[in-house]
Parts: C-alpha cells; structure tokens; sequence
C-alpha cells in the first residue's frame, strides 16, 4: 500500500508463487465462477490456476508479472504480460499480448486496472512487442470497454476451455503506430 491507500504495484518475484496462485484461483472464482459446472471450474483452478502453472511464469525473463497489495500486504490484483500465446491464424513474429488482468472485487473501479494495463503495456513496447493483444472473454463487457478506451479492437475468436466447457472469447488488436526499424529512415 502507498502513504495514501491506495494499492502499491510491484513486480512479482519467484517468492510470491504461492500468493500469486491463490490470487488467480479467488479472483477467476469471483469473476467467472458461477458460469460453469463445479466439476469443470475444480479442473482449471487444479491445471491453470495453480503454483505449478504460476512459479515457472515467475523465473521466464520473456513473461513479467506485476500485483498490487493492499494495506495488509495481501496480493488485490495481478497482471500478466509477455509473448502472444493467443491462436492467431497469422502470428507476427514480435507480438506481446495482456495475458491476464484480475483484481480483487473490493479493490476494482477504482482505478487500479487501468494503472497496471499502462504498466503493461509500457513493458511490453519497451520490450519491442508489436502488435499487442488481448484476449478477453465474449460476455466480458466491462473489460472490453476498458481495453477499448486503450484502442483495442476485436480481430477474431476462439475457443478457450475450462475443464469440459468451452467459453467464446475475444481476440483484440491494438490500433498502434509501429515503432520505428533500427537503421530505417
Ligand atoms: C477489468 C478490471 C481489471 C478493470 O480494473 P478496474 O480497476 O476495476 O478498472 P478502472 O477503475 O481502472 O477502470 C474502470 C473500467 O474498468 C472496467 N470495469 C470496471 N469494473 C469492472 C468489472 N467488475 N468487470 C469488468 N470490467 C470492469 C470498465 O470498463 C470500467 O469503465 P466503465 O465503467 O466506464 O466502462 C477489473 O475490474 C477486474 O479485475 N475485473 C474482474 C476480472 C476481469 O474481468 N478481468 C479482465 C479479464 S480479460
């Protein structure tokens, strides 16, 4: 937390794992839970919510990851960012992607999100990431809209399972000027 209450983000170290992990599961529960059967939501939170899926994220030099903590020191968000792992049909061989942005209820609407997208986004640039993307679930209005603000547009869909279930998600592109090629005129 900073002097003024509101939630300090900070790249995470291999050492929040586990906080990390237990993030992602409440946080996916929160948002997403009710709209699968209890069998298909256990699965994912074991696969993909899990420390083994998050400790590996957290030692990658190509993946950053950022979280915000609240007044306890407890973990309130968490953004992902690194190459596009998304199923473009035509993958451009520098594309970085938003791979996931949750908080916490208590903590959304207030302006977090949208500090740690800018975070991210930054990253990604300054790492030479072009295009960037997001994939974002299809009934996911809210968070369309905040990534619309951002000049992201929809290019495609697909698939994205949890357990048995397949949810229709969103594939957006960010409307940007290419950076400029070293030596070019
Ligand atoms: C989406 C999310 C990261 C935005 O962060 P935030 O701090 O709440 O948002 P900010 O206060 O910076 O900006 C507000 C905008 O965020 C979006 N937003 C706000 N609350 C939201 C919610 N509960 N769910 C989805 N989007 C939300 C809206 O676009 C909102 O602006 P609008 O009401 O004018 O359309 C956050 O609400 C969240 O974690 N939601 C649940 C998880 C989620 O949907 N993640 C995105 C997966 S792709």
């Amino acid at each position: 937390m900073t002097g003024h209450g509101t939630p300090a983000v900070r790249r995470a170290t291999p050492g929040d794992a586990d906080a990390l992990a237990g993030l992602a599961r409440d946080t996916f529960v929160e948002t997403f839970g009710h709209l699968y059967r209890p069998a298909d939501l256990a699965a994912f939170l074991a696969k993909s919510q899990s420390v083994a899926a998050y400790a590996p994220l957290l030692e990658d030099p190509r993946v950053a990851v950022w979280v915000a903590e609240g007044a306890s020191g407890a973990l309130v968000g968490f953004l992902n960012a690194g190459p596009c792992k998304l199923p473009l049909p035509e993958p451009e061989p520098n594309a970085g992607e938003i791979r996931q942005l949750y908080l916490r209820s208590s903590v959304q609407g207030g302006g977090l999100g949208t500090r740690m997208l800018v975070t991210g986004l930054e990253w990604l640039a300054a790492q030479g990431h072009y295009p960037l993307y997001v994939g974002v679930w299809s009934g996911n209005f809210g968070a369309q809209r905040l990534y619309g603000r951002f000049g992201f547009e929809k290019v495609g869909e697909y698939d994205f399972p949890v357990g048995e279930h397949l949810d229709r998600e969103f594939i957006l592109r960010r409307r940007t000027i290419p950076p400029p090629v070293p030596g070019g005129s």
